[in-house]
């Protein structure tokens, strides 16, 4: 099982490029299954969640074929995607394990075939992770839901008809679904409460560039007029914001100076409002938003995880380890998921002062942590764990680096490239 080693103490400088991100990529895909014709998508990461998911959308009749490089000197994969149709409408439980999203699968089946089988996806290292918004979206669109050995089993054999959808909360993934499964409904649906993170607008902006009919693209309410087909489109997936927030705190806790290319600085949101309150400098330039923390100390900051526009729960643990060298304490607050502070016992084993209380951490800035041993238990506590690595006294190893393969792109080789010592040991 691969490792990663980080000797700490070297402040970064130089460039790194931001990957596609994984969370627009994966329902772009699933998307692929809503009309017969094929769908081209540029900037794909080289991620394993991204094969994990091509590996299924094969099992439901997908043809994918892989294009190569995307130009612009990046190393963004190209894939086109055309649907037949499927042998099976089923989402196996071995792949749905690996990969959550997989679930994803579910609205596009159930509008353009009448019938989606996909497993439970089960809870996970962060929490429950239910999807009854998903299957209440499902229902009001004039779905049957079934339960049964640990499949969930939707049909609509006369269709899925226009409706309603009011979400009591913001779920990014049922947003996901119930878009998609109205795109091709009978009728106008409403979606109030919707999710309004980037990448859902870019899975928006693909499905009309597909032939769908949206209003209200970018709020937390949508219209869509549900069409009889929906044709070939060529999208380019956006950046990852999640991946360009976790290398500006690697600039940060290292004292650096790093242009982060290929991203957008307007996907900075309110990561940049907390990376300025803690002393950092983020600034745009032409080749890309430029992170700085090369006079002063990391100050202490109060953070709050909310649905987008507020602060990315995919995030809070990386900026965790930054308020963990501060020159002073910050209260870290989790409001999306009820068990997602298990990078603190590690990052406490590399000398760091966090106590946990319910949804909430207090984070004691302390001078320096100390390289050790440690164990990445999800994709984002074990980045969190490598970011504390690079700026710890002494040697930093994380094990089970496979969390991290799910969703960072050749990390190892982005920090070198800026300085840092760090390599992947393979066992
Ligand atoms: C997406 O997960 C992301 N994954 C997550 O990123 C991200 O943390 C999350 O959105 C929040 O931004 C992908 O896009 C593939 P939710 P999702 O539905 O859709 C509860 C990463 O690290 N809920 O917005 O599963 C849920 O348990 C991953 O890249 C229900 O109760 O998140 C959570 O507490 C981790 N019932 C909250 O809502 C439901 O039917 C928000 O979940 C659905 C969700």
């Amino acid at each position: 099982m691969d490792r990663i080693r980080i000797k700490g103490g070297v402040a970064l400088n130089g460039t790194i490029p931001i990957s596609g991100a994984k969370n627009a990529a994966l329902p772009l895909m699933a998307a692929s299954l809503l009309t017969g014709e094929a769908l081209t998508l540029s900037n794909l990461p080289h991620l394993v969640d991204i094969s994990t998911m091509v590996q299924l959308l094969a099992e439901l009749g997908v043809e994918v074929s892989m294009n190569g490089m995307t130009g612009g000197g990046h190393t963004g994969r190209v894939l086109t995607l055309t649907a037949g149709e499927p042998e099976t409408a089923t989402a196996p439980y071995d792949l749905v394990r690996k990969m959550r999203a997989s679930v994803l699968v579910m609205g596009p089946l159930l509008a353009r075939w009448g019938e989606a089988r996909v497993s439970l996806p089960g809870g996970c290292a962060i929490g429950t992770r239910p999807i009854d918004l998903h299957l209440d979206a499902f229902k009001a669109l004039g779905a049957e839901i079934e339960l049964e050995e640990g499949y969930v089993y939707a049909k609509a054999p006369k269709g899925l008809k226009g409706a309603k959808i009011l979400f009591p909360f913001v779920s990014v993934g049922a947003t996901e679904n119930a878009m998609m499964a109205a795109c091709l409904a009978d009728g106008e649906t409403i979606i109030a409460n919707a999710a309004r993170e980037p990448e859902i607008t870019d899975l928006a902006n693909c499905l009309v560039a597909m032939g769908a009919e949206i209003d209200g693209i970018g709020t937390g309410t949508l219209a869509i007029r549900g069409k009889k087909a929906l044709h070939a489109a060529h999208h380019t997936v956006i950046a990852d914001r999640i991946e360009t927030g976790t290398y500006a705190v690697a600039a940060a806790i290292t004292g650096g100076d790093v242009t982060l290319a290929n991203t957008q600085f307007e996907l900075f949101g309110a990561v940049g409002d907390i990376l300025l309150k803690t002393g950092a400098t983020v600034e745009k330039t032409d080749a890309g938003v430029r992170i700085r923390r090369d006079t002063g100390p990391v100050k202490g900051a109060d953070v709050m995880t909310e649905p987008y526009p507020g602060f990315p729960t995919d995030m809070q643990a990386q900026i965790m380890a930054l308020l963990a060298v501060s020159n002073g304490a910050s209260m870290i607050t989790e409001t999306i998921f009820e068990n997602r502070f298990m990078h603190v016992p590690e990052l406490c084993r590399m000398g760091a002062d966090i106590n946990v209380h319910g949804a909430s951490a207090i984070v004691r800035g302390v001078k320096k942590l100390s390289g050790a041993q440690t164990m990445a238990t999800d994709l984002r506590a074990s980045v969190s764990l490598v970011l504390a690595g690079l700026a710890a006294k002494g040697d930093t190893i994380v094990n089970r680096v496979y969390h991290l393969d799910r969703g960072y792109e050749r990390v190892e080789e982005k920090l070198a490239a800026c300085g840092a010592r760090v390599e992947r040991l393979q066992d």
